[in-house]
């Protein structure tokens, strides 16, 4: 497993923003919609392309094109739609599949509610959206679920991650598992509620308001 945090004035700008609780809901979104965009730049790395001949309006010449099968995005609903736009923005060929996961509350594990995603997904590079890496257990859920269906690789993108959760992807999926996590920061820690600290609170909540 591999962390990215991405080193960058205007992650770390927009970031504090989304931090500060005085920011309002609609700053809220478009502020992870355009650092979703940045950190996704750092995400697609290593997306695969193949070259392609064009001609430009000097002569021929050889460039590159996503290869397919095509990447898939996917969204851990509810506060990775929040992500979506500023993901497919970077990348608008990109299929998206949708996966919804809630924490049982007697077992304490993760559970699949909701999957909208190709049954094979063999040779696809993934990448999963889900803004708070915080005890990991849903990514961790998430990105074996996509790995059981054929993924090759799978690429989380957290607007923050929690050490806690960077261990537990680390133990669970080792050293060498073709799993990356790009992130705008490494947070000191997870409170006694599972909130990182020092975060920006709850995800969902800031981007679509508290449902009761
Ligand atoms: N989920 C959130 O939305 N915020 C946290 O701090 C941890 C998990």
């Amino acid at each position: 497993m591999r962390l990215h945090v991405a080193d960058h004035p205007l992650v770390a700008h927009k970031l504090t923003a989304l931090r500060d609780k005085s920011t309002d809901s609609p700053t809220f979104r478009r502020l992870a919609d355009e650092l979703v965009t940045l950190l996704a730049y750092e995400a697609t790395r290593d997306v695969r392309v193949e070259p392609v001949d064009i001609v430009t309006p000097v002569c021929p010449t050889t460039g590159v094109r996503l290869s397919a099968p095509k990447p898939i995005v996917v969204p851990i609903l509810r506060a990775g739609l929040g992500m979506l736009d500023g993901m497919v923005r970077l990348l608008p060929t990109a299929e998206v599949g949708f996966l919804g996961m809630l924490r049982d509350e007697h077992t304490l594990q993760a559970m699949t509610y909701a999957t909208r995603l190709p049954e094979d997904l063999s040779g696809r590079q993934c990448f999963v959206l889900d803004p708070m890496l915080a005890t990991g257990g849903t990514l961790a859920a998430a990105i074996q679920f996509l790995f059981d269906r054929g993924a090759d690789d799978v690429t989380a993108i957290c607007l923050l991650a929690a050490p806690e959760g960077v261990d537990l992807l680390k133990s669970k999926f080792g050293q060498d598992a073709p799993v990356s996590v790009v992130t705008a920061s490494l947070d000191e820690r997870l409170n006694e509620h599972g909130y990182i600290v020092p975060g920006l609170g709850d995800a969902g909540d800031r981007l679509y308001g508290v449902v009761s």
